[in-house]
């Protein structure tokens, strides 16, 4: 399973670089860090991480999405372009991928979505377990659904396991056997560390301390 880190500060991707698979962004995060320098802040993570890095579309309509996807892939090969569940971004997608350009279709809610996504060529398909949960769905029902379709229809679409909101849904995702998820530098620190590991190091600390 590749894993991303959710950011576009450069701290954390160096911090957690030697964890990762790539990045995925989306506007939210990229309004935080990039103030002026959009492009030249995808560059410089593009140069920071040896996989993909998925860079979302402002635009939305398929114009748009094609132009400022095609700006994004001139920057790096690692680019993907992340476009929206949407008549216009599958559209797009099945446009950029047609020209190799990997795409990420974000904001997924159902398994129709993906299926449309898989047949518009996108290399992922990016479910939002933490949003649908918080609408009162299930989203790791999601995540199997759309496990399902693509292993009984042989699609080579990954899914990517976003708005993840804790450990418990790395595990569920894990287990079932996405291809990818990114975490939130918050939830990737609690991937790493567990109570009783800390506690274990006090006590191991304490006798080393005390040796006779
Ligand atoms: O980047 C996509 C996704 O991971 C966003 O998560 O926490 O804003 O729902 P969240």
């Amino acid at each position: 399973m590749e894993i991303f880190l959710d950011t576009a500060n450069l701290e954390e991707i160096s911090l957690y670089g030697a964890f990762i698979d790539g990045i995925t962004t989306n506007p939210t995060i990229m309004s935080k860090y990039a103030h002026n320098e959009h492009y030249s802040l995808i560059r410089k993570i593009c140069e920071m991480v040896r996989g993909p890095v998925s860079v979302e579309v402002n635009s939305e309509d398929f114009e748009g999405m094609t132009q400022e996807g095609k700006k994004f892939a001139a920057i790096s090969n690692k680019i993907c372009v992340k476009l929206p569940c949407t008549f216009d971004g599958f559209m797009a997608s099945k446009e950029l991928s047609s020209r190799g350009i990997p795409t990420n279709l974000t904001l997924c809610f159902s398994p129709t979505q993906a299926l449309i996504a898989a047949k518009c060529g996108a290399t992922y398909v990016s479910p939002f377990v933490g949003r649908l949960e918080d609408a009162g769905q299930d989203g790791i029902t999601l995540l199997e659904e759309i496990a399902e379709i693509y292993q009984a229809n042989e699609y080579d679409t990954k899914i990517l396991a976003a708005s993840i909101r804790n450990v418990n849904h790395v595990i569920k995702a894990a287990t079932i056997g996405v291809g990818a998820i990114t975490l939130s530098s918050s939830i990737m620190q609690q991937c790493l560390e567990h109570p009783l590991t800390q506690k274990g190091m006090e006590i191991f600390a304490l006798s080393w301390e005390n040796r006779k």
